[in-house]
């Protein structure tokens, strides 16, 4: 090997660093557009060279620390907020200030949030019962009175339910109307039963309502409840008793942001995932796997050399209602929403009966399409998937995950994911494997989202899936129409109420009457 001029000015920085000179000299050597950079120009990213970068174990070290942030709070998970939900943004931006390849930030505000648990029990026997959302907490034993009618009005609550627990049945009215109409009757607690067969969980939709206080509140299944009201309406005494706990507060919590230091900020290339998780488990898959794979992309992306800036978000509160994307977007100026070339989203990319499937940018298949350039972000994913010879399919654009304030504003937006909730049919089990009539996620928002619930090679494949459409378009925007059109419509979530946006979180859906 020749040995160059320039190989020797790097071996004599080297030596200088090791001297120890103050950080900021160190930099000038080594940061982007350093002299380092001078010397040894960095290769213009492509999607090849990102892509070889995309290793298992990589990815797989990330999902250990997630864990083991999960387990902070004592319970596990990393809702926003909690430690271990902080605790993830912190690993994320030290490693990403250690590439100095960044411009790295948080956004953080508040937001309420809501957790509990409920139980009842008629004499002595346990039932299976929920907690409403936005339910207060606190325990009570008292005989259990019929409610007249469906609980809609105040005049439904007969006089003998002061101090009592009231039982009222689902129907007509919001559940949150019930439980309130109860406590303004002087109720201390009540039970609201389904009106059909089977289990009853939603919400009470706001935290506090004019009609009433709420009090400590359960649902019961059609079964159960109907039993129960046969037995009180014959005469027996029944005593009841509830038992809420609940946590209802502002929490303060952040989107973070790395941008590049480098590359064109008037085309900007975004790209990301939420970094939340529900109470209820370590959200490993939901949503680990996109904030795992965004952050290893942007840990190699250092190597290269880009002509349009990147910037990768992980947004916060995403399963509350993608109120961290929300935010961000509802805050950006005309002018910073031009320069934000596109939006690329990745929620849940390594379901352990996965499915590769493409956000339906051009609405061809659901008839939902995004701003001009969605189309081409699809054929993009399509592009990369058939080059692996590997089959995918379209899936909604329905606006559930963070792209949806972005598709909103009008900005072109794409991505892909394994799927959540839904149930994998025989045909998807023959292109893809995996058990038809399951679940793409048999642990969706549920306590066993953890590591085993992960398929790494679907991680993997998405990941480089994800690495491929960065470089493309930290490359070239061609094909992304620029500048942009005015946003015409108003941005439909900053409309939405503490619910509505519930209903938006990862494809779940929320009851409320
Ligand atoms: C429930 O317990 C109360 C008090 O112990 C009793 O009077 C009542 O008969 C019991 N009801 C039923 C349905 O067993
Ligand atoms: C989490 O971070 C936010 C700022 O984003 C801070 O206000 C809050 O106190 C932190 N919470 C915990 C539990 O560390
Ligand atoms: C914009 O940001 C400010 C300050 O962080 C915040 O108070 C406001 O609620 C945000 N606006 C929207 C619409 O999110
Ligand atoms: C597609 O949606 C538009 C409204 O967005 C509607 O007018 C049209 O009928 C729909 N087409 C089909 C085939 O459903
Ligand atoms: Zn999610």
């Amino acid at each position: 090997m020749k040995i160059t001029a320039g190989f020797v000015l790097l071996a004599s920085a080297g030596f200088v660093a090791a001297q120890d000179v103050q950080a900021n000299e160190a930099r000038t050597i080594f940061g982007p557009g350093g002299l380092l950079d001078l010397l040894i120009p960095k290769p213009l990213v492509t999607s090849y060279s990102l892509q070889s970068h995309i290793k298992s174990n990589k990815l797989l070290d990330h999902a250990k620390q997630l864990v083991k942030f999960s387990k902070l709070n004592g319970g596990s998970t990393r809702a926003f907020g909690s430690v271990g939900h902080n605790s993830t943004l912190t690993y994320f931006k030290k490693l990403l200030d250690d590439t100095k390849y960044y411009d790295t930030s948080y956004q953080t505000f508040p937001y309420l949030y809501s957790q509990g648990t409920a139980a009842f029990s008629a004499n002595g026997t346990d039932y299976k019962t929920a907690w409403f959302t936005y339910g207060v907490a606190g325990e009570v034993e008292a005989p259990v009175i019929l409610v007249n009618d469906l609980g809609c009005t105040l005049a439904d609550f007969p006089e003998a339910v002061v101090g009592k627990i009231a039982l009222i049945k689902r129907g007509q009215c919001e559940f949150g109307l019930k439980v309130a109409l109860a406590g303004a009757a002087g109720a201390a607690g009540s039970i609201i039963y389904n009106n059909a067969g089977g289990s009853l969980s939603g919400t009470l939709g706001q935290i506090s309502r004019a009609e009433g206080p709420y009090i400590p509140a359960g649902s019961l299944s059609g079964e159960d409840g109907e039993a129960l009201r046969a037995t009180i309406a014959a005469g027996s005494q029944v005593i009841g008793k509830i038992h809420v706990d609940a946590t209802n507060e502002q929490r303060w919590s952040s989107n973070l942001f790395a941008v590049t230091k480098t590359g064109d900020k008037q085309n900007i290339v975004m790209a990301g995932a939420h970094s939340d998780s529900v109470a209820a488990g370590p959200g490993i898959n939901d949503d680990g796997s996109g904030s795992m794979g965004v952050l290893e992309i942007a840990l190699n992306l250092p190597k290269y050399k880009v002509k349009n800036a990147v910037r990768f978000a992980w947004w916060t509160a995403e399963e509350f209602g993608l109120v961290g994307s929300e935010h961000y977007v509802a805050n950006l100026s005309e002018a910073e929403r031009q320069k934000i070339a596109l939006y690329l989203n990745f929620d849940m990319i390594a379901s352990p009966n996965f499915g590769y499937f493409i956000h339906d940018g051009d609405g061809s298949t659901f008839n939902v399409s995004g701003a001009a350039g969605s189309d081409h972000i699809e054929r993009t994913f399509e592009k990369f998937y058939a080059s692996n010879k590997v089959k995918s399919a379209p899936t909604e654009f329905s606006g559930r995950s963070d792209y949806g304030p972005f598709l909103d504003a009008n900005i072109p937006a794409g991505g892909v994911n394994t799927g959540a909730e839904g149930i994998k049919t025989a045909e998807e089990a023959k292109w893809w494997g995996g058990k038809a009539g399951d679940p793409y996620d048999i642990c969706y928002h549920a306590a066993c989202d953890g590591i085993e619930n992960l398929n790494v090679p679907a991680f993997v494949m998405n990941t480089k899936a994800a690495a491929h459409a960065i470089a493309t378009y930290a490359r070239s925007l061609t094909g992304i129409p620029r500048p942009r059109p005015a946003a015409t419509n108003g941005l439909r979530v900053s409309k939405l109420s503490y619910d509505d946006r519930r209903h938006q979180g990862c494809g779940h859906e929320v009851l409320t009457a």
